[in-house]
């Protein structure tokens, strides 16, 4: 398959598996990219931007496929040293940036200043038009179904694509409940040229997550999500579990942040997701549990997406028009 998407990353398949905390690591990107989707590392799981050279590298002798970095702009009391990070992320000679988050800009400057490739992602069609008019070369749109912060317009993806593909001029991945070849078809019809997908790729054999997350995610199903920090303004997509229910509850009842910070410490989600307990703190997932039946490898993931979308085109829809 050829698009705007595969000839702009490099890559065979219009498959991008997106940043992601905790998960987002050399192991999994390099599986992704050897696989012939673009894998992501995420770099603000590295705790230092050293860290993240390093990480850089590790990829580098792992995969000699293009791959990218993620870097996520959140609003934080204790900010991350982003300009440090972003010039590790230069220095390195990475080809491929994932921004997503508040206020990109110096950011989109400094990146393109280095020739590299920026994909932004984001969550309603204004943000869009705003990151393409900063320089970004592509846009990442990301529905309300989507694991992690779907901001706070609520527009699904059947609706959120197609508004962004009328009016974005560069190549746009559809982001958000994409799990396999039927969704890769309908991001296509909707007018974007590839997927970004995340939790697809915590329930594969190279995402490095306890095995008890991997089964959990084939066990749920699309119900099993919380919309947490709604009442803050900051909403995230969470698998529903114990701490996400006494979240939910505290928020009903107005209780301002300072009382369930405790509860969501990144700390504490990644204390969870070394050790296997699903209750112990947050973790992020989607609502396309609900389309995740097993644990393959990327490469088999990648393989089944390529053949099931090829087989939906000619097959299926192909069958649908009259001779
Ligand atoms: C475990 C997990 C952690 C994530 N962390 C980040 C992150 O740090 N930065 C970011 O931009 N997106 C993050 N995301 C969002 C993904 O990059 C992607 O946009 C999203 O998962 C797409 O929706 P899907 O899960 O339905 O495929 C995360 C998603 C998951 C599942």
């Amino acid at each position: 398959m050829k698009t705007r998407i595969t000839e702009l990353l490099g890559i065979e398949h219009p498959i991008v598996q997106g940043g992601m905390m905790w998960v987002g690591t050399a192991d999994l990107a390099a599986a992704v990219s050897n696989a012939g989707g673009l894998g992501i590392i995420t770099a603000l799981t590295q705790p230092t931007p050293d860290a993240l050279r390093a990480e850089i590298a590790r990829c580098r002798t792992m995969t000699d496929k293009p791959f990218g970095v993620n870097l996520t702009i959140l609003p934080s009391i204790t900010p991350p040293p982003y300009a440090e990070y972003r010039q590790a992320i230069i220095d390195e000679g990475v080809k491929i940036v994932e921004t997503a988050g508040y206020k990109p800009q110096e950011h989109v400057d400094h990146f393109k200043e280095h020739g590299i490739t920026v994909v932004h992602k984001c969550t309603a069609v204004r943000h869009a038009l705003s990151a393409e008019r900063m320089g970004v070369d592509a846009i990442s749109i990301d529905g309300f179904e989507c694991a992690g912060h779907p901001g706070e317009d609520d527009i699904p993806g059947l609706i959120l694509i197609p508004a962004a593909a009328d009016k974005v001029k560069v190549p746009m991945l559809a982001s958000g409940g994409f799990g396999d070849g039927r969704g890769l078809v309908a991001a296509l019809a909707l007018g974007a040229e590839g997927i970004n997908m995340g939790s697809r790729f915590c329930a594969t054999k190279e995402a490095p997550l306890h095995e008890a997350f991997k089964q959990a995610m084939v066990a749920n199903d699309e119900r099993a999500t919380d919309l947490i920090f709604r009442s803050y303004k900051n909403t995230a997509r969470v698998a529903r579990n114990a701490i996400s229910q006494q979240v939910v509850e505290n928020e009903r009842a107005g209780k301002p942040f300072e009382e369930i910070a405790h509860l969501v410490k990144g700390a504490r989600g990644k204390e969870g997701l070394d050790s296997g307990d699903l209750d112990h703190g947050i973790w992020t997932i989607g609502m396309v549990q609900g389309l995740i039946h097993d644990v393959p490898s990327c490469k088999d993931l990648i393989d089944r997406i390529m053949a099931e979308a090829n087989a939906v085109i000619t097959e299926r829809l192909g069958g649908f028009i009259k001779g």
